[in-house]
């Protein structure tokens, strides 16, 4: 089932997410659901609460986006439960980014380069993992929209300045987007 996507503006996008057990209800169909509302959105990652859920949980497929540079790309379909980025690497890099609660605004996010992330899959077994480059920072993306945080807070303050009307056209629903979304107020 396709679900909404939570628009900018959307107290759920502010909250901190809580951790789910594996007990969760409904946890497979849930996920089948956000795979769904990915593909049907046109995205490469989605976190629970763009769809209205404060859960740790998230999910990426970055196989679109599969390259010479960054073949390992084509095998990032994943889903991370109860992630925790435990290290990041000093360095960084800067690069476009966009978010489907956040549609027609793509701008420049400083993200570090490597990160180590521990999380549980959709069976619940652990993985303790390193990411780099593109992955990295996708996952970087998503673990953010956890902690309540959106890549329009990590960009410059002048930028963010630029972008206060249309980001308030947004929150009252004014975009033209081609799936399903749920507008603040
Ligand atoms: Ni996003």
């Amino acid at each position: 089932m396709i679900l909404p996507v939570y628009l900018y503006g959307s107290p759920v996008l502010r909250r901190k997410a809580s951790e789910i057990s594996s007990d969760y209800k409904g946890l497979k169909e849930f996920i089948s659901d956000m795979f769904e509302t990915m593909y049907h959105s046109e995205g490469i990652g989605l976190a629970a609460p763009q769809v209205g859920r404060s859960d740790r949980i998230f999910i990426v497929d970055a196989s679109p986006l599969e390259s010479e540079e960054e073949p390992e790309l084509k095998d990032l379909k994943k889903v991370f439960i109860n992630p925790e980025i435990v290290s990041y690497e000093e360095d960084s890099s800067v690069y476009v980014e966009g978010c489907l609660s956040v549609p027609e605004i793509r701008e420049e996010v400083e993200r570090k380069s490597r990160i180590r992330i521990r999380y549980y899959d959709e069976n619940f077994n652990f993985h303790d993992e390193y990411y780099e480059g593109y992955a990295a920072r996708i996952i970087q993306h998503e673990y953010d929209h956890l902690q309540g945080r959106l890549f329009t807070d990590l960009i410059s303050p002048i930028k963010r300045r630029l972008l206060r009307g249309k980001l308030n056209s947004i929150s009252r629903g004014k975009v033209e987007v081609n799936y399903k979304v749920k507008t603040p107020r």
